[in-house]
C-alpha cells in the first residue's frame, strides 16, 4: 500500500466490485481544507471582482453571501453526504443508489476532464507571469504586447502550461494525506495571508478607497434578475459543484466528521476570499481605468494578465514584490483548484477500472497533457478555429460547454435524482450519521423544488445569452 493511501475508515476499503484501496483525509480540517483549496480558484480572483464590480458592488455581495448559504451549502452537503454514503466518486456513486441514473455520474464526470486541460493552460499563464516577475521585473511585464505576444507563441505557452501540469500530477501522486493534504495545508494559510496582505497594500494607494467605496456601498439600483442569475452561475463555478470533486472528496471523509459544519466552512472561506479579491481588484482597477470604466472592467484574461500589471507597474519602487506576491497567490488558489480537478479524474478511472491509484493517474496525466496541448493550439496553430463566433477560441468553447452548460443539467439532474428517486432520507441520514440536521426540512424543499427551477433559469440564460437571444 501506499504511503498516503489507506483504506476507507469504516472498514469499506473495498468500493463497489472493485477491489480497491481507498485513500480517506486524515480528519475534519483535511478536509474542509481540500474542499476550500478547490473552491478557491481563479473563479475567485477574476470573476467575482469583476461581478461585483459590475452589479452594484455591495449588492452583488450581498446577493452572493445569501445565496450560497442557502442554495450553495445545500447542494455542497448533498454532493459530500452522496459521497460519503456510497464511498465512492461520482459514477460509481450513483450506479451504486440506482444503475438506471449511472449516466448522470457520468455526465458529472465528464466534467473535470474537460475543465482540467484548460485550467491548466491559466494555469501556466500564472506561472509564465510569476517567471517574468521574478527574472524581468514589473516593467518588462506592464510592456505593451506582453501578454498577446506570450499567448500566440506556439512553444512557450506548452511549456508553461506542462510545467504547472507536473507541478500539480507530482502532489496528486503523493497521495491524498501525503500529497493534496500537505501542499493545502501549507498553500491555502498562505493565500489567506497574501490576500490580506496586497488588499491592505491596494488600499493604501492614493485613489484606492474611492473603488473601495464603490465595491462596498451597494447600489440597489442595480439589483435585477440578471445579477440573480450571475450571481448563481458565479457560485456554482466557485464552489467546485456539479463535477463529482465533492462527491469525491465527501467518499473520503469518515463517518464521525460532521457535514454540516464542513460545508459551512468550505462556504465561509470560499467567500472570504472572493471578498478579499474585490478589495484588492476593484480599487486596483478604479486606479487604472478611472471611475468612469472602473465599474466595466472585463473579465477574465485582460484584467488579470493586462490591467492589473500596468497598476502594478504604477506603484513603484514596490511593483515588482508586489506583482510577485499576487502571482504567487494567484497560482497557489490555480494550483490548489488543478489538483482538486486531477484527483476528482484520477479517482473516477481508478473506481471506473479498478486499476492502482499510481496508474490511473498516469492515465489522467497523459490526457490532460494531449488534451492540454489541443486546446492551448487554439492560440496558436489553430487559431482559426472560432467555435463560438469571431475572436473566441477552443478554450472558450470547453469553458461554455462545462460551466454554463454541463454544470447546470447536472446539477439539476442531481436535485431530482436525490429529491424525487432515491428520497432525500437517505442524504438527511448520512447527515445525522455525524451531526445534528434541524433544518432537513427546507433543505429538503430546496433540494426538491426551489433548486430545479433556479438550475433551469441558469441554464436557459447561459444558452440564451451565448447565442445573442437575449
Ligand atoms: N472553483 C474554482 C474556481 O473558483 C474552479 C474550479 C472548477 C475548481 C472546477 C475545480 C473544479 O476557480
Amino acid at each position: 500500500m501506499k504511503a498516503g493511501v489507506q483504506m476507507g475508515h469504516n472498514g469499506n476499503g473495498k468500493s463497489g466490485t472493485h477491489h480497491i484501496t481507498r485513500s480517506a483525509w486524515s480528519g475534519k480540517m483535511g478536509f474542509i481544507l481540500a474542499g476550500a483549496a478547490s473552491a478557491v480558484g481563479l473563479g475567485n480572483l477574476w470573476r467575482f471582482p469583476t461581478l461585483a464590480a459590475k452589479y452594484g458592488g455591495g449588492m452583488f455581495i450581498f446577493t452572493y453571501f445569501v445565496l450560497a448559504f442557502t442554495f450553495g451549502i445545500s447542494l455542497l452537503l448533498l454532493e459530500t453526504a452522496l459521497g460519503r454514503h456510497t464511498k465512492l466518486s461520482v459514477i460509481g456513486a450513483y450506479s451504486k443508489l440506482n444503475s438506471r441514473w449511472k449516466f448522470v455520474g457520468v455526465l458529472a464526470a465528464a466534467v473535470p476532464f474537460i475543465i482540467t486541460p484548460y485550467y491548466c493552460i491559466i494555469g501556466g499563464w500564472v506561472t509564465k507571469y510569476l517567471c517574468s516577475y521574478v527574472a524581468e521585473g514589473a516593467d518588462a511585464v506592464a510592456a505593451e504586447g506582453f501578454f498577446t505576444s506570450f499567448i500566440t507563441d506556439p512553444a512557450f505557452t506548452y511549456v508553461f502550461m506542462i510545467v504547472f501540469m507536473l507541478l500539480c500530477i507530482g502532489v496528486v501522486a503523493l497521495g491524498v494525506k501525503n500529497g493534496i493534504e500537505k501542499a493545502n495545508m501549507i498553500m491555502m494559510p498562505l493565500l489567506l495571508v497574501m490576500a490580506i496582505g496586497v488588499a491592505i497594500f491596494v488600499l493604501m494607494q492614493p485613489g484606492a478607497v474611492e473603488g473601495a467605496a464603490y465595491y462596498l456601498i451597494p447600489d440597489f439600483s442595480k439589483f435585477s434578475p440578471e445579477l440573480v442569475i450571475n450571481a448563481l452561475g458565479q457560485m456554482f463555478y466557485s464552489l467546485s459543484l456539479a463535477m463529482g470533486i465533492m462527491v469525491t472528496y465527501g467518499s473520503y471523509l469518515d463517518k464521525k466528521e460532521s457535514l454540516t459544519q464542513s460545508v459551512a466552512s468550505i462556504a465561509g472561506f470560499d467567500l472570504l476570499v472572493s471578498f478579499l479579491s474585490g478589495l484588492m481588484i476593484v480599487p486596483a482597477a478604479f486606479m487604472a481605468l478611472g471611475l468612469a470604466e472602473g465599474g466595466t472592467m472585463s473579465a477574465g484574461p485582460s484584467l488579470m494578465f493586462v490591467t492589473l500589471p500596468m497598476v502594478f507597474e504604477g506603484m513603484g519602487g514596490a511593483a515588482t514584490v508586489i506583482g510577485i506576491v499576487f502571482f504567487v497567490l494567484v497560482l497557489f488558489a490555480a494550483a490548489t483548484s488543478a489538483i482538486s480537478l486531477i484527483e476528482a479524474c484520477t479517482s473516477i478511472i481508478q473506481d471506473g477500472t479498478g486499476w492502482s491509484r499510481g496508474k490511473s493517474l498516469g492515465l489522467c496525466a497523459a490526457f490532460v497533457i494531449v488534451a492540454g496541448c489541443f486546446i492551448n493550439a487554439g492560440y496558436n496553430v489553430l487559431i482559426w478555429i472560432e467555435p463560438l463566433g469571431p475572436g473566441t477560441q477552443l478554450l472558450d468553447f470547453f469553458d461554455f460547454l462545462s460551466n454554463s452548460v454541463m454544470m447546470p443539467i447536472v446539477a439539476l439532474l442531481t436535485c431530482i435524482f436525490v429529491g424525487w428517486i432515491i428520497k432525500p432520507k437517505a442524504i438527511i441520514d448520512e447527515v445525522r450519521a455525524s451531526s445534528k440536521f434541524s433544518l432537513a426540512g427546507p433543505w429538503t424543499a430546496m433540494v426538491k423544488y426551489i433548486a430545479p427551477v433556479l438550475v433551469v433559469v441558469i441554464l436557459g440564460w447561459n444558452i440564451a445569452t451565448q447565442f445573442g437571444l437575449l
